[in-house]
């Protein structure tokens, strides 16, 4: 899969990071493997050392397999002191599941993330590619639930 995906792109260093991102993307298990930078190093005639610097540097990417929808929660200092809701605590209790971990029907991974960018509508979350603000107790369990429909 992973040739195939690599056949779309020319050979050149500048597309690593796009390469990168729609790999993770395509991937069902929605992580950078190894094998992949390996792959990738090697079709692109740069050093693995060369992708896991870019692959380090992003928080969106991972070295782990994750689950379908991959809870990121903001963890800079205007979401935090936005609200007392504890975003973490609440997901962690609803999913039964901790920072940096899966469920294991593979369903949800929880994150941390630095700024989403939406810093004046803290506490904020991202699922995937969606943003979620102003988050509340009941409203994090209401998205949880939309989530849990689609499983
Ligand atoms: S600090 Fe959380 S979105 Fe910016």
């Amino acid at each position: 899969m992973l040739k195939e995906l690599l056949e779309k792109y020319e050979k050149k260093e500048d597309l690593l990071l796009e390469i990168l991102l729609e790999c993770q993307v395509v991937k069902s298990d929605h992580f950078i493997s190894k094998d992949d930078i390996k792959e990738i190093a090697d079709y692109l005639s740069i050093p693995e050392s060369k992708v896991c610097s870019v692959l380090s540097f992003y928080t969106f990417f991972s070295d782990k397999p994750r689950g379908k929808y991959i809870i990121q929660v903001c963890k800079d200092i205007p979401c935090y002191i936005s609200s007392d809701v504890n975003v973490l605590n609440i997901i962690e209790k609803e999913l039964g599941i901790r920072v940096n971990e899966t469920t294991s029907n593979k369903q949800f991974t929880l994150e941390y993330t630095s700024c989403l960018g939406c810093c004046e509508a803290g506490p904020v979350m991202r699922i995937n590619d969606k943003i979620y603000t102003h988050l509340t107790a009941d409203k994090i369990k209401a998205i949880l639930s939309e989530y849990r429909v689609y499983m």
